[in-house]
């Protein structure tokens, strides 16, 4: 059974990590005029409304992207500058009412002969995003488990991109059987560029899910986490803790890029929280 939403966490400090890491990644396969694929197997409802019921319930929008929001013609980095600009074309009176999903972010990236593959299993959501794509031939929905799509629609005809996978972790086991699937996957397209998210809880069962993707899975994988607050209060706090990425094959000075744009969040977005960067496994030369 389904039962996450995203609406409860849209703009949280979570997705603002995860977003700006996305802006980046998407940036950097625009720059070269070959086309792109984006295969995004949690799609999610691709836009949310922060007037919503979910979202003014949580109010978590309130410590993430509305803590950066009044920046947005000042100077920050790279990949946060790119997150508001986005934001920005939503929201073109100033006021922040409509926050970007990853659908969103990515087909703002896309050319012609780009092409973006969705999935998305709940029905309400997998509703919305086949409403959202509608008419725009680039776009093509599935609905499938995640896993399963990644075994399937990996890799894409277009032999140069992205793979967003970023589940709800509703399963315990996906934390153990997400490291197996892409395992495969980066077996059969060693070129995709692979972007996990995962959650920092208390009891840090995402310890299984970076132990698995240490396990032979080839190319260069980065790690970045950032954490929401320091020392007494981290140890106490409840519910989500921080916010952790990996990317397997990140393109080059990503890790730098985001190095940047994590440590600029933990001061401007965090109760003194901290953003490390590392790798789990770097090309010997
Ligand atoms: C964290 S949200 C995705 C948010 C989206 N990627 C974004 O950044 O805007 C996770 C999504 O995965 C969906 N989901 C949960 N379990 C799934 C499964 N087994 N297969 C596919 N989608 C699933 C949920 O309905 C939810 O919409």
């Amino acid at each position: 059974m389904l039962s996450y939403q995203h609406a409860y966490h849209a703009g949280g400090p979570a997705d603002v990590h995860k977003h700006a890491a996305l802006c980046l990644l998407l940036e950097r396969l625009a720059e070269k005029d070959k086309p792109f694929a984006v295969v995004d197997l949690y799609a999610g409802h691709g836009v949310y409304d922060l007037g919503s019921t979910e979202a003014q319930k949580t109010q978590e929008f309130s410590a993430g992207i509305a803590r950066l929001w009044p920046l947005r013609n000042m100077s920050t980095p790279l990949a946060v500058e790119k997150l508001l600009a986005a934001i920005s074309t939503l929201n073109p009176d100033g006021a922040l009412k409509t926050y970007p999903g990853s659908p969103t972010l990515a087909r703002a990236a896309l050319r012609e002969t780009d092409r973006l593959v969705l999935n998305e299993l709940h029905p309400a959501a997998q509703d919305d995003i086949k409403k959202w794509a509608r008419r725009d031939s680039r776009i093509s929905v599935h609905m499938r488990d995640g896993l399963e799509a990644l075994a399937g629609l990996v890799p894409p005809p277009i032999r140069r991109g992205l793979v967003v996978i970023d589940p709800s972790y509703e399963v315990k086991s996906e934390y153990a059987d997400l490291p197996d699937a892409l395992r495969k996957a980066v077996r059969k397209w060693k070129e995709g560029i692979y972007f996990v998210w995962y959650p920092i809880l208390a009891d840090n069962r995402h310890a299984e899910l970076i132990a698995g993707l240490e396990k032979d899975i080839p190319g260069e994988i980065l790690c970045c986490e950032l954490m929401f607050t320091r020392g007494k209060a981290a140890k106490d706090a409840p519910g989500l803790r921080g916010t952790g990425l990996v990317v397997v094959n990140p393109p080059w000075r990503f890790d730098t890029a985001m190095t940047e744009a994590g440590e600029w969040m933990a001061k401007t977005m965090t109760a003194g929280g901290q953003h490390a960067t590392r790798w789990l496994q770097r090309a010997t030369a």
